[in-house]
């Protein structure tokens, strides 16, 4: 177990290069499955979630060979039509591979994932829409059985929107007889990016980026060469430590139009972003503002970025009101953010944060992916030395935190820890 001890307050300068977006390239890898032939894949990032789903696809007899940051996949001889509880475990994402080889090979055995530290995150959604397409989808031991000779297309209305279920089910439709239609369907980016990778491989896709998706099932897909979309997390994650150290980043390699929600509410704190040739520059004020911010499906606030938000916060000026409404379990970085100084109290969904003129270096534990993304903003925006645990949870997003962070003048050093 690693442990990332960085010491902060220093006004932050510098450039960084934001890497591809690891919730587009997972469904990407999963739509090879769509298709003989071998698919060349760039702009992947170099991810440990990356290599999960890399052995789930070499598991089911798939070749996948992957350097940074390209991976090069066929999946002409799959023998072996079942994502197991081992890798499933690591990866909830591997639910992705149900609707491609629900599609292409008529059968499937996928475990189900179990919840996780952000919520339940139930897969009810993507089985709904499997089964009104034809699937007979049964529960055996923690396993998904699902069955289909043909799946057929549907009218499939998401009661939640679902990021991952409108992309199985994108993909599933892609193969099917007849016409598929999603509504209230997701409008992320990283749903737009697989609709294009899908779209040249043949599929015919329209809507993707409403909440109507229609999908026109064709008989076969060919292979794929595709550059993933960068990381739109990433680059809020950059912002938000640009305005907590008040200083001065150049993000390159990003797209500003994925980020505009996140943004809008960034300048509203007080920080200067504009756009340069290959990103934006984000300068952040002497103390940010209080803003008062709720997440919500795209093209909402992401909630993906609601925990850094929430520690750029913790300094602001005067009191803010973060709500929380697409996972039950989301303020798990709060306990960590108090122990550093942070004036934080929540009741359900809702968190009320009163900013703090400091906050102060401390021991604190990562428990989820973007949890720990919020203790490296706090951190860098604190007086004095922070140690994060458990920083494995850091590295399933973030390709090469230390570099980066190095690079824009961070005390920064990674240890192994003894203890878990
Ligand atoms: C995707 O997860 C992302 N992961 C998440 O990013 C992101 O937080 C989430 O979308 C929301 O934007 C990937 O793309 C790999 P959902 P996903 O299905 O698809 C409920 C990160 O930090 N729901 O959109 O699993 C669900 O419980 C990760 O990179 C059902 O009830 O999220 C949740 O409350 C974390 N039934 C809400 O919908 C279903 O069948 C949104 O979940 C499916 C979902």
């Amino acid at each position: 177990m690693d442990k990332l001890i960085i010491k902060g307050g220093k006004r932050l300068k510098g450039e960084v290069e934001i890497t591809g977006a690891k919730n587009a390239a997972l469904p990407v890898i999963a739509a090879t499955l769509l298709a003989q032939g071998k698919h060349t894949i760039s702009r992947i990032p170099d991810l440990r979630d990356i290599k999960t789903m890399g052995r789930l696809l070499e598991n089911m007899g798939a070749e996948f060979h992957y350097e940074p940051h390209k991976a090069v996949i066929a999946a002409d001889r799959i023998k072996n039509l079942e994502a197991p509880y081992e890798l499933v475990k690591e990866m909830r994402a591997s639910v992705l591979v149900l609707g491609p080889m629900l599609a292409r090979f008529g059968r499937a055995k996928v475990s189900l994932p179990g919840g996780c530290a952000i919520g339940a995150r139930p897969i009810n959604l993507h089985l709904m829409g499997l089964e009104k397409m034809g699937a007979k989808i049964e529960l055996e031991s923690g396993y998904v059985m699902a069955s289909a000779k043909r799946l057929k297309g549907a009218v499939i209305y998401f009661d939640t929107v679902t990021v991952t279920g409108t992309e199985n089910l994108m993909m599933a439709a892609s193969l099917a007889k007849g016409v598929t239609v999603l509504e209230n369907a997701a409008r992320e980016p990283e749903v737009v990016d697989l609709a294009n990778a899908l779209t040249a491989m043949g599929a015919k896709i329209n809507g993707a980026g409403e909440s109507i998706i229609k999908i026109e099932g064709v008989d076969e897909l060919r292979p794929l060469t595709h550059k993933i979309i960068p990381d739109r997390i990433e680059t809020g994650t950059f912002m938000a430590i640009a305005g907590i150290t008040g200083g001065d980043i150049t993000i390159r390699g990003c797209m500003p139009e994925h980020v505009q929600a996140f943004l809008i509410k960034l300048k509203a704190a007080g920080l200067k972003v504009e756009e340069t040739a290959d990103g934006v520059r984000a300068v952040g004020p002497a103390r940010p503002n209080a803003v008062d911010i709720e997440t919500a499906p795209y093209p909402g606030f992401p909630t993906d970025m609601q925990a850094q938000f929430m520690a750029l916060m913790s300094k602001a000026q005067g009191t803010s009101i973060i709500t929380e409404t697409i996972f039950e379990n989301r303020f798990m970085h709060v306990a960590e953010l108090r122990r550093m100084g942070a004036d934080i109290s929540f009741k359900g969904s809702t968190a009320t944060v009163r900013g703090v003129r400091k906050l102060k270096g401390a021991n604190v534990m990562a428990t989820d992916l973007r949890a720990s993304a919020s203790l490296v903003v706090a951190a860098l925006g604190a007086e004095g030395e922070t140690t994060i645990h458990r920083v494995y949870h850091m590295d399933r997003g973030y390709e090469k935190i230390e570099e980066k962070l190095t690079m824009l003048g961070v005390d920064v050093r990674r240890e192994k820890s003894m203890t878990r």
